[in-house]
């Protein structure tokens, strides 16, 4: 492990205004959205000509510092026969790659979930770095219910281990782990019971990676916000989401850690990048923050192009409003009400 290099790819990572873009949703959740929004069948050449789409939007190098893909972009091609990889490359944007392989039922538990890819994570690590990787993700899922006492001990703490062995491999071959335990939106908790469960699922992850000796300044945290369910009546305010989601972060990730980027886990684009605005404005804080969305930046870019070739145009110019709104929420430079104004 080269501590310098892991350093360095976060500190490139981490320029301010900037996020990372997650496009690695895999081909079956890929299919699943664009079907959402487009006609006819979805084949690997209309999965690419999405990513199309998003990669070679022109100047995403000013909003997005790293894009994180799935293994059947990281391959592909953009239209003039350039890998996506070395387009991406060629404007400063660091190529990412998703190493886990998805998600399983967990054997004793059922409804609950643990991620799997370690067995031949290794082989996979060494194409992706010869072929120009610089950091990678693994996530895990939990849902919240309170109920049936979920998420349960076990499998909070066996994803940590899971997500820590990823990290301590990945940093042997100079890549940067994210490691993003997802805590599900989904539910009618409220916003403290958010709280309390991603604290847990948080410090169970950073005590598996110190018992992994992973180097955390050559580590980034994907987290969710802290924020209600999404069937709880009551809506928290951007002040709410930002001081739990702050008081979180404090109470469970170390000083040292790389830094920190959000998920959007299902909140409408408008509502991520306000919350992420107002967790923001609490800086300075230990780590630098980044946004990460997957949903928030490309719901609007598919509802636009839905699959046809004339509205590339107008798709990219929605995915450039979105990149905008986040880049300003970076900067301190967001207000709500912009969303409004043309
Ligand atoms: P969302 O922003 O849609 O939650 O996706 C982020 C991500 O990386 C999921 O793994």
């Amino acid at each position: 492990m080269n501590t310098e290099i892991l350093k360095g790819t976060i500190s490139a990572l981490f320029s301010k205004g900037k996020g990372i873009l997650a496009a690695d949703e895999s081909n079956t959740t890929a299919t699943k959205r664009l079907q959402e929004f487009c006609q006819g069948e979805v084949t690997e050449e209309a999965r690419r000509q999405y990513r199309e789409v998003l990669l070679e939007t022109p100047h995403l190098e000013n909003f997005v510092s790293g894009v994180i893909l799935y293994d059947e972009t990281f391959w592909q091609k953009n239209n003039v026969g350039e890998n996506f990889t070395s387009s991406l490359q060629q404007r400063g944007i660091l190529p990412g790659i998703k190493v886990d392989t998805g998600v399983k039922e967990f054997p004793s538990k059922p409804g609950e979930l643990i991620t799997g890819g370690l067995d031949d994570l290794e082989s996979r690590i060494k194409k992706y770095v010869e072929a120009g990787a610089k950091f990678t993700k693994w996530r895990a899922v939990l849902a919240i219910d309170k109920e049936a006492g979920l998420p349960s001990d076990l499998v909070i703490s066996e994803n940590a281990d899971v997500l820590a062995q990823y990290a301590s491999l990945v940093q042997k071959y100079n890549l940067v782990p994210i490691v993003e335990p997802e805590v599900l939106i989904t539910g009618d908790h409220d916003i403290k019971t958010s709280y309390e469960v991603t604290k847990k699922v948080v410090t169970a992850l950073f005590a598996a990676l110190k018992k992994f000796d992973v180097y955390l300044p050559g580590l980034i945290l994907k987290t969710s916000m802290v924020t209600n369910g999404n069937q709880n009546a009551d809506e928290a305010s951007p002040k709410e989401v930002a001081d739990y989601t702050i008081k979180m972060l404090r109470e469970s990730v170390p000083a040292e850690v790389g830094g920190v980027v959000f998920l959007s886990g299902g909140q409408t684009p408008v509502e991520a990048t306000a919350h992420f605005d107002a967790i923001v404005k609490k800086e300075p804080l230990p780590w630098p923050l980044a946004f990460s969305f997957a949903r928030a930046l490309q719901d609007p870019v598919l509802r636009t192009w839905a699959g046809k070739p004339e509205n590339v145009v107008a798709a990219r110019e929605a995915f450039r409003d979105r990149l905008d709104m986040n880049h300003l929420a970076d900067s301190g430079k967001y207000s709500v009400e912009m969303e409004w104004m043309d």
